[in-house]
């Protein structure tokens, strides 16, 4: 479906909704694009790149109004990887502690890694020169979320400084071909460090304002609220940059295989600049740690893949593992401390159960 591999793990068609199985992951610092996730409020819009048109406009002293092919030229082309990850990332694990009623249950896999070709939205930022009062940059699509009361189209922003920081892309290749449908073709923004929420597909407008967008997804959903909070306009946490995360892919939770060595295999991902320095894995519920092999990121806005070898004792046995950035952070232990009523930000200790025998 949709070009993605036949055994997606697809929670729903329409929208479509879909990680890859952990293993699809394991191993591959670039995740193909029939393996990268899908996460989408509503119907996949239609846009021919050919009429595609992108507004820049709010508070700059120049709008701009550019086709395709103006971006093309205008702009000089950059290419980075980076890793996009979904704020509800391995909401499962939380709902095992508490309900979430009607959010997606996904799995540790809503995030993958791409290389990404485009031009960095500073450029265009130059060009529209913001005024005095630009604080924020919000960037609008034609796609309509059927389950927002009432429908909108979906939109959200970011603040100015991380705008005209120069990562942030106007992206239309992924993995160097031209950007799918399905990822946001022709063109989406692509916000490295940041929630995935922020990278808006088939952008179509990009304002400069004082205050952040008003769309339902920046102004009451992706925000983290406390346990017992209702949703609301303005309520909770705003959620942009990423927290520290890890998983396991490889064994599968629930797999059954030969007690002795086994190749353990995850990544873990360290957002906004930091880098992870230290993956530890357990077979005792961390009471003892064994250090993984942690590989380099393929950028500085990238997942790092880890690996190690562990000698499985034959029974059911449970493998952990946490990991800790080059600032000494670590990943909070179990996610009951984390619950929040939709489900975000989950970054607790990944723990799989298998069977060795
Ligand atoms: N942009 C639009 N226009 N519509 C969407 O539904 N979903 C967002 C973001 N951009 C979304 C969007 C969310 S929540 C995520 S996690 C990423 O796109 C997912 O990007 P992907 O589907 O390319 O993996």
């Amino acid at each position: 479906m949709w070009g993605k591999r036949d055994d997606m793990v697809v929670h729903d068609k329409e929208p479509f909704n879909a990680e890859p199985p952990p293993a699809a992951l394991a191993g591959q610092a670039l995740t193909p694009v029939d393996a990268f996730y899908s996460r989408n409020h509503g119907p996949f819009p239609d846009l021919d790149p050919a009429t595609w048109r992108l507004r820049v406009d709010g508070l700059v002293d120049q709008e701009l109004d550019l086709s395709l092919s103006d971006l093309q030229r205008r702009f000089e082309t950059r290419t980075e990887v980076v890793t996009l990850e979904c704020a509800g990332n391995r909401r499962a694990e939380l709902l095992a502690v508490r309900p979430i009623p009607g959010q997606v249950p996904w799995g540790p896999t809503t995030i993958s890694t791409a290389e990404w070709t485009g031009v960095s939205l500073a450029d265009l930022l130059v060009a529209a020169r913001p005024v005095p009062g630009a604080a924020h940059v919000a960037f609008t699509a034609p796609d309509v979320s059927p389950s927002v009361d009432p429908p909108q189209p979906y939109g959200s922003s970011i603040p100015l400084p991380k705008a005209c920081s120069g990562e942030v892309l106007l992206a239309w290749g992924m993995n160097g071909a031209p950007l799918p449908r399905i990822h946001g073709g022709p063109v989406r923004v692509v916000v490295p460090g940041f929630i995935g929420a922020r990278s808006v597909k088939w952008v179509q407008h990009v304002t400069v304002a004082s205050e952040p967008s008003d769309s339902y997804f920046q102004a009451e959903d992706y925000r983290l609220l406390p346990p017992d909070a209702e949703p609301g306009p303005g309520r909770g946490i705003s959620l942009g940059p990423l927290t520290m995360t890890s998983a396991i892919l490889s064994p599968d939770h629930g797999d059954r295989l030969p007690a002795g060595p086994t190749d353990v295999i995850g990544y873990a991902f360290a957002p906004e600049g930091r880098r992870i320095a230290r993956v530890d894995v357990s077979l005792d519920g961390g009471q003892t740690w064994t250090q993984a092999v942690v590989d380099d990121p393929p950028s500085p806005w990238a997942w790092q893949l880890w690996h190690l070898v562990l000698d499985l004792p034959a029974g059911p046995v449970e493998i952990t593992a946490r990991a800790w950035d080059d600032s000494g952070a670590t990943q909070p232990e179990f996610p009951a401390s984390l619950w929040n009523p939709a489900g975000y930000a989950n970054n607790s200790w990944p723990r799989i159960r298998v069977d060795a025998a």
